[in-house]
């Protein structure tokens, strides 16, 4: 017999575990170092722009389908277009993406619980700027400790999934978003006096377009969909355990703003402490350990400050993971008819295989000479893939098919049920229709060189 689908407890529940899964990593450890990457304030301007005009509308896009459906992705797809076996791959896109994402991110989300536990042992003590930078190196190249904390965080994972929808993660996000929140503005307002504060500012928020390359642009776009979370069956999977009352439109929004704010928040922490202390922005994948614990070894209670920052970036890492965890979960059990059990401890140990060579990336010990042929090391080339081409490319599919594949009826029904956003409707399809495929397109063309605005733009400016 057919089980009712698990609903979620309360709306405050619904909320927190969405911006869980949302509030993430990517707020606080991709996003500060890609800005230093792509040049600062141009970067950070698209990034909201992008969420705003594309990321909003897709994540709308995808609890609509979930809701609707009351499936996960790839059934949701083939329950809606029965006849296309296409639609039914993207649903598969978005699993493998999920899968790749996981397999890196539990990594970094490993290396901060090791820093919570270095943090103890304040490791810091007696040592330069330089050598404290310099540990985060020592870290990432040791394959006993990565994969040590890998397999560590895997372990908490399963058990977190394991436990159920509600009791899970509903109840890990009510108390830990919040404490997180709460640490991440006592940091900003200690990098306030900092002296490079008004420095870091001008770097992330006056734009400077002469840095921004059509690959930054990419990054934007691929950061925006990153940090909410879409073009990978999340959304849709959460919306799927949605009760018809929900407002859709406002939570995306409510999510939207939250993740952006806490972006922001956390790159002008830590961009003080940059221009403070004479480091260079582009740091790449290592910032945020190299930045944070500079500062923490100067602060007073810089033990407890430290080792509750990081166990808190952990506690928000795990709402996230816990998030892509259950989309792969909820798949296999529809789909293979597996108990719960066999597809959370599949899901952990197929984690776990694909991590290691990611957790091996820095080591000299796997794939070598992996950086030295694609120019990214096996690690970098997996966020590259999935955040950079993937979910963009997920996220163009899915809003077609809610434009144009769904039944319009069906979509604006479910776009009004319990929504206090009703006028909105127009705009939102608008950019679901036109506006989000357009610029997807349009970045992706510009990536690969289908087409080429430094030229067009010269162009004009000579005639
Ligand atoms: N959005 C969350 C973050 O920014 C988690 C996440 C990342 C989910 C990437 C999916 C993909 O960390």
């Amino acid at each position: 017999m057919k089980q009712p689908r698990e609903h979620w407890g309360s709306k405050l529940g619904l909320i927190l575990a969405t911006a869980g899964s949302a509030v993430g990593l990517g707020s606080v450890w991709r996003f500060p170092y890609m800005v230093g990457q792509n040049g600062g304030g141009a970067f950070v301007l698209l990034y909201v722009i992008f969420t705003a005009l594309i990321g909003i509308p897709v994540f709308i896009a995808e609890v609509i389908i979930g809701r609707h459906t009351q499936k996960s992705a790839v059934l949701a797809y083939s329950e809606l277009r029965p006849h296309s076996a296409n639609w039914k791959m993207l649903g598969w896109l978005n699993v493998i993406t999920c899968f790749l994402i996981l397999a890196y991110y539990c990594v970094i989300a490993g290396w901060c619980t090791s820093y919570s536990l270095m943090s103890l042992n304040q490791f810091w003590t007696g040592k330069s700027p330089e050598e404290i930078r310099g540990a985060f190196d020592i870290l990432s190249s040791s394959p006993d400790i990565t994969i040590f904390w890998l397999f560590i965080y895997i372990l908490l994972n399963v058990g977190i999934v394991y436990s159920g929808i509600r009791k899970g993660i509903e109840h890990w996000s009510r108390i830990l978003m919040p404490a997180f929140l709460a640490i991440l503005l006592a940091l900003f307002f200690y990098a306030a006096t900092l002296s490079g504060f008004g420095k870091a500012a001008t770097y992330l928020f006056k734009p400077d377009f002469s840095n921004l390359t059509p690959s930054g642009i990419l990054a934007a776009l691929g950061m925006a969909f990153f940090t909410l979370s879409v073009g990978l069956g999340i959304i849709l999977t959460y919306g799927s355990y949605m009760k018809e009352s929900e407002d859709v439109p406002k939570m995306g929004l409510t999510v939207a703003l939250l993740t952006t704010g806490i972006s922001l928040i956390t790159a002008q922490m830590i961009y003080p402490i940059i221009f403070s202390f004479g480091f260079s922005p582009e740091q790449g994948p290592g910032l945020l350990f190299k930045t944070m614990p500079v500062i923490f070894s100067q602060m007073p209670g810089s033990l407890l400050i430290s080792t509750a920052f990081f166990l808190l970036v952990v506690f928000i890492a795990l709402t996230s993971t816990v998030s892509l965890i259950e989309v792969l979960v909820a798949n296999l059990i529809e789909l293979f008819n597996f108990s719960r059990t066999k597809a959370v401890v599949l899901t952990g140990v197929g984690v776990f295989i694909v991590g290691l060579p990611c957790a091996l990336s820095n080591t000299s010990v796997l794939f070598p000479e992996w950086a030295a042929i694609y120019g990214r090391n096996f690690f970098d080339t997996m966020d590259y893939l999935t955040a950079s081409w993937m979910m963009p490319i997920a996220g163009l599919l899915t809003t077609l098919f809610v434009g144009y594949f769904m039944e319009k009826r069906m979509v604006k029904d479910e776009y009004l049920k319990g929504t206090t956003m009703k006028k909105f409707f127009g705009v939102w399809l608008f950019c679901v229709r036109y506006l989000a495929p357009a610029a997807v397109l349009i970045i992706i063309f510009q990536e690969i060189g289908l087409i080429n605005f430094d030229k067009i733009a010269n162009l004009f400016s000579r005639s």
